[in-house]
């Protein structure tokens, strides 16, 4: 059995990919399964925390047992729960795939085919929806982060992960290598655990819920609930 030290922590936790609309029938979208999100919720809940799971666009996954599931389709969507839902969190973990560019203007009606080149695309910049919730932090709550980095070379990897931890602002940083079949769309899941501390942990390869219970642990160990 898993430990109950999550005990009345209430916990936030988005998850999936967010889907930006072109048209009413087409969206710019990305290739997260939502599965990592998912599994800290899931692993949260079985911890005894409270979880709220806001979930954008994800494979069908169920709902975790005794988690309190939103779901959203924009990033904007995303961002007004996640807002919602942190100002009443202890921890705050986001683990979903944010666009990072929304189309300026959705067509309103489905966009023609024609014989004529298409338009251009316009987009505009979303919201950091991490850098906002880091920016609105309660006093002593957690803040995660996930970074996603292709490439191969591990100290390539570490140092974006160092800088993108030290730009958001976030007490945790999972970073994972992707690309190549790793981390997108697949069951397991492995990286680094940083922390604004400067300690840098390897997380193993292994399932989604394990790389989940090593940040709980680790949250856990340096948290006073
Ligand atoms: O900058 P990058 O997209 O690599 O950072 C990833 C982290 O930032 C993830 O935790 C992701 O959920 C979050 N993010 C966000 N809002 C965005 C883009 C990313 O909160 N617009």
């Amino acid at each position: 059995a898993l430990p109950r030290d999550l005990e009345g922590v209430r916990v936030a936790v988005s998850a999936g990919g967010t889907r930006e609309p072109l048209d009413p029938v087409r969206y710019l979208g990305n290739r997260s399964s939502g599965r990592q999100g998912f599994a800290l919720a899931r692993v949260a809940a079985q911890r005894g925390a409270r979880v709220t799971l806001v979930a954008a666009h994800t494979a069908d996954l169920g709902t975790p047992a005794g988690v309190d599931l939103v779901r959203v389709g924009t990033a904007e969507q995303l961002r007004e729960a996640m807002h919602a839902a942190a100002a009443e969190a202890d921890v705050v973990v986001m683990a979903a795939a944010v666009a990072d560019f929304r189309p300026v203007a959705p067509a309103e009606h489905k966009i023609k085919k024609s014989d004529r080149d298409p338009d251009p695309v316009a987009l505009t910049r979303n919201p950091d929806i991490l850098a906002e919730l880091v920016a609105a932090r309660r006093p002593g709550q957690v803040v995660v982060g996930f970074a996603a980095e292709t490439g191969d070379a591990e100290a390539g990897v570490l140092e974006h992960g160092r800088a993108k931890l030290k730009r958001k602002g976030c007490d945790w940083l999972v970073v994972n290598a992707v690309g190549d079949g790793r981390a997108f769309e697949v069951e397991d899941n492995a990286g680094w655990l940083l922390s604004a501390g400067g300690s840098e942990t390897p997380i193993p390869h292994g399932s989604k819920a394990h790389l989940a219970s090593a940040l709980w642990d680790a949250v856990v160990r340096t948290s006073n609930f």
